[in-house]
């Protein structure tokens, strides 16, 4: 597989209800994620310089949220890395199967919102990074790779 794989992960805008009282902003799973949400976890009483991450995952799929606060989220599919900063709570970073992440720079009482496709299983990870990229020289991802780019290119959220 070439270079470009890190173009599958998208920063998604969720809808908002502006309102007087505050806003609202809502998820609906295969409408505004490209998955149905399995499972829903997050980080907060992050310490200053805490890493977390640090790996890629075979099947799973996540959208991240920087619910409060802000962090970025360093993106790598094996040839070339990004940083994103997210720091609003109707944003959401997409990310597919088979791209290295890790999560640094949180502000002080950051809250991170992970939307999952699967449930947790730690078979799933792939937690070295030297694996990781003899995995995806292989093509570990191709097929998964083809099956996200045709899913997001219907989905209107991701245009
Ligand atoms: P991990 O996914 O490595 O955290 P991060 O990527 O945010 O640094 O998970 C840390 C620990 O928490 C690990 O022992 C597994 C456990 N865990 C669960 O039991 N369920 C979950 O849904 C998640 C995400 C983690």
């Amino acid at each position: 597989m070439s270079a470009g794989r890190i173009d599958l992960c998208r920063i998604i805008e969720f809808p908002i209800v502006a309102d007087y009282r505050g806003n609202l902003t809502f998820i609906e799973g295969s409408k505004h994620v490209p998955f149905e949400i399995r499972r829903v976890y997050y980080l907060y009483d992050v310490p200053t310089g805490a890493t977390r991450g640090g790996h890629a995952h075979i099947s799973l799929e996540q959208v991240i949220i920087a619910l409060s606060g802000s962090f970025e989220v360093i993106i790598d599919d094996g040839y070339t890395r990004k940083n994103v900063f997210l720091n609003r709570p109707h944003y959401g970073l997409y990310i597919p199967p088979g791209i290295w992440r890790e999560l640094i720079n949180f502000s002080s009482n950051s809250v991170t919102l992970v939307l999952a496709s699967t449930l947790y299983d730690e078979k799933d990870y792939v937690r070295d990074y030297k694996t990781f990229k003899k995995m995806v020289r292989k093509g570990f991802w191709d097929e998964s790779d083809k099956k996200v780019t045709e899913k997001i290119s219907k989905m209107r959220a991701f245009k």
